[in-house]
């Protein structure tokens, strides 16, 4: 059972980093395999909080492999501070961290477009993290990149961030009345980093499929979410990579079979940063208790998130387009203390119910959420180890859960640290 990925089912800030580090002990490589620092995993271990960008949630782990593979856009700069603040603190990453010399680098002027950009949109903005996460992958896409194996020639290095400078600047000044960048800047700073790098750059793909072959344990840590993804989520509100179990493949370079596990993460509430359709949001005071209670504010931009009641269609569908083998639900200790929760299981879109999500953006944008109540409980759960330690209410809660998602619940969380779960089925 080698090959393990770990998606968030709604729209990120499931609790992916707890989840990856609970299982990590028994994992031999941890691999990021999209996004880049606009996620923000934290993991709690020992008492310690650890916020993670960009290291892979595995890297505390000693005997752990973190691998940044070919998928995920690199921010140096993030890179370095990560590395160095855990060291500060006793955790040492650069002698381990594998790089893929294929991931793409977010250069300064990328964080510049995806500020202006956001400035230039106004009210239809998507409200990104600001970490130049879009205008890196535009230029993937569009071929004017800058790779990590780039660092590694300068003479290329230096051609290429002016070809991708080039058009950007016209942009810039003429567009966006900004100040032009100049290249050999850009350059210089890149290049800084390459002495430090060196070591770390390597051919994950082909470490990962070695790795494999010898029966390791490789996790695919997943960042973002599914209805964040670029091709699934709730386009154009979304971000633009492809954090869904199937962008594990692209993202690293195995193949979909050798991928034998789906852990879908959920909230056993809903949470949303940025802008986009949300049907169980809560502007009330109760969604004010759910982010209180919670604390629900971002670890990578602070913004406080949306909160709303748990909606049984978005995490059905990512169950489904993922083929999640397993749910890790988390958070249930914040749900205490409820007289009834509201648990949506369809909704009412222009007059018709639906149990699925809608097929379009429209259809999400007008869909009004059904709620079927259930009891709650008041009894604190934090101590519970096993599923028999909850309330009763509680466990009614998560079997309605499981039943309505149509995939088993094999963890739940009832606390932020690491020894806060009840494990019902073995993940690996
Ligand atoms: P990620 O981006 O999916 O890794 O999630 P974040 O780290 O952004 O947000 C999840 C927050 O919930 C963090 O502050 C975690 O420490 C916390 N957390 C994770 N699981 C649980 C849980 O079961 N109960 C509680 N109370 N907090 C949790
Ligand atoms: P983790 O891994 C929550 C959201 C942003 C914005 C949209 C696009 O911690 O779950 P981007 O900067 O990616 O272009 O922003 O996506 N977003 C996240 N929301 N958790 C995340 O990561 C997110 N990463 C991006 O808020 O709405
Ligand atoms: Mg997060």
């Amino acid at each position: 059972m080698p090959g393990l990925v770990i998606v968030g089912a709604q729209w990120g800030d499931e609790g992916k980093g707890k989840a990856t580090d609970q299982i990590g002990e028994r994992v031999d490589y941890t691999v990021r395999y999209s996004g880049g620092n606009n996620a923000g995993h934290t993991l709690v271990v020992d008492g310690e909080t650890y916020a993670m960008h960009l290291l892979p949630s595995g890297i505390l782990n000693p005997n752990c492999v973190p691998v940044i593979a070919n998928g995920v856009v690199v921010d140096l700069d993030v890179l370095f501070e990560e590395i160095d603040g855990l060291k500060a603190r006793g955790v040492e990453a650069a002698d381990r961290l594998l790089v893929s010399a294929n991931a793409h680098i977010i250069a300064p002027y990328h964080k510049v477009l995806d500020r202006v950009t956001e400035r230039f949109l106004g009210n239809r903005k998507i409200g990104t993290t600001g970490r130049g996460i879009g205008p890196a992958y535009s230029d993937k896409v569009n071929r004017l990149g800058i790779r990590i194996q780039d660092l590694l020639d300068e003479k290329i290095l230096r051609q290429k961030v002016e070809a991708s400078l080039e058009q950007k600047n016209h942009l810039l000044v003429k567009v966006y009345n900004r100040a032009a960048i100049r290249p050999d800047e850009v350059a210089e700073h890149l290049l800084s980093y390459t002495e430090r790098l060196a070591p770390m750059i390597a051919d994950t793909a082909r470490v990962l499929n070695d790795a494999l072959d010898q029966d390791k344990v490789v996790l695919f840590e997943g960042a973002q979410a599914h209805h964040l993804d670029i091709d699934h989520g709730t386009y154009p509100y979304v971000t633009s990579s492809n954090p869904i179990a199937a962008g594990a493949c692209t993202g690293s370079g195995v193949g979909p079979m050798r991928i034998n596990r789906a852990i879908g993460i959920a909230k056993a509430y809903t949470t949303r940063v940025g802008e986009g359709p949300f049907p169980t949001e809560l502007l009330d005071e109760t969604g004010e208790k759910l982010r209180a209670d919670g604390g629900e504010y971002g670890v990578t931009t602070g913004r406080p998130r949306r909160c709303g009641w748990f909606d049984a269609l978005v995490v059905e569908a990512a169950a489904t387009i993922n083929a999640f083998t397993d749910i890790f639900l988390t958070k249930l200790d914040v749900l205490t203390g409820w007289e009834e929760i509201p648990v949506c299981t369809a909704y009412e879109v222009d007059g018709e119910r639906t149990s699925v999500l809608p097929m379009t953006q429209s259809g999400f944008h007008h869909a009004k959420p059904v709620y079927e109540m259930l009891p709650g409980w008041s009894e604190d759960i934090t101590d519970a180890r096993k599923f028999s330690d909850l309330p009763r209410n509680a466990q009614a809660y998560v079997r309605f859960l499981e039943e309505k998602i149509g995939c088993r619940i094999s963890g739940i969380g009832v606390g932020p640290s690491r020894e806060e779960s009840i494990m019902l089925n073995d993940l690996i």
